[in-house]
């Protein structure tokens, strides 16, 4: 278990390096974007994803030489096991967002001590809105406590869903998922891994299903929903491991076993 003067430690300094890494983003906001792609012409990455990853790499190399650091942009050293403290990282959530509507992104930050993840931060740069949380601590939304997710039913749940998954695919059963589309109160998508968890744990969704996401898009999420009473799990309602690729069903406890028993039909 993390000691708790290193847990209040990191979750103070991990606030404070999101805030300048956000006012970085801002102060080149305007200037031309370098954009790239990486597995496909839709996987956007540009110059600011790599700065700032870079700027978070060289602050802990710095301050906690003994920390590992697993980034989107592998731009910090191959990471295989969560044992000692792991930063897990993604510079800018929602690439897609900041290119095309120079808004709608975040930075998000899980700190993980020997595989349990203590410390959440997820910061919308353009809203200057941060989400962070402390394992056993609550979570906040600024200085405002998060309250407890109120229990939910189906019928009365905001699902966030990329379409994506209601075409055919080769992970999941989309018909299933179509039939939750007609059972839900709603559905939305932002395009952003970790708001999508900051809001479902801010109460004004109640899930969020995603059939491939990495380390990266939920670490932050991960503690910052559980402090709420949230779950996220694997699409099989089992715990995610921080290191790999998975499913994610991400949702108040009230709906998750449901929608893992009734909609969720993995290929
Ligand atoms: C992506 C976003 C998107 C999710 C993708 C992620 P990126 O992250 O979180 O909402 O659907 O799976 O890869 O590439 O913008 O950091
Ligand atoms: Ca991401
Ligand atoms: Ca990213």
């Amino acid at each position: 278990m993390m000691e708790q003067s290193m847990k209040h430690t990191l979750h103070k300094q991990a606030q404070q390096w999101v805030l300048e890494a956000g006012q970085l983003i801002k102060e080149k906001m305007d200037e031309p974007l370098e954009i790239m792609t990486k597995s496909s012409p839709k996987d956007l990455v540009t110059k600011m994803d790599k700065a700032v990853e870079s700027f978070f790499l060289d602050k802990i190399r710095e301050n906690y030489p003994s920390h590992k650091v697993l980034g989107e942009e592998g731009i910090g050293e191959a990471v295989s096991e969560t044992k000692g403290t792991v930063w897990i990282i993604d510079p800018i959530d929602g690439t897609m967002n900041f290119v095309h509507q120079k808004s709608n992104f975040a930075i998000s930050i899980g700190i993980i001590h020997d595989g349990i993840a203590e410390i959440g931060v997820i910061y919308n740069v353009m809203e200057d809105t941060l989400y962070h949380a402390k394992r056993g601590e609550g979570a906040f939304k600024g200085d405002f406590q998060l309250p407890k997710l109120a229990e939910k039913t189906l019928d009365q749940s905001i699902i966030e869903l990329n379409h994506f998954w209601l075409c055919p695919n080769r992970r999941v059963n989309e018909e299933k998922l179509q039939q939750l589309v007609y059972r839900a109160m709603g559905t939305r998508a932002y395009g952003s891994a970790a708001l999508e968890l900051a809001f479902l744990a801010e109460g004004i969704t109640d899930a969020y299903l995603t059939f491939s996401l990495q380390p990266w898009d939920y670490a932050g999420g991960f503690v910052i929903l559980q402090e709420v009473g949230g779950k996220l799990t694997d699409a099989t309602g089992e715990p995610v491991d921080f290191l790999n690729k998975t499913t994610v069903v991400a949702a108040n406890s009230s709906i998750h076993e449901e929608l893992i028993k009734d909609y969720i039909e993995l290929k």
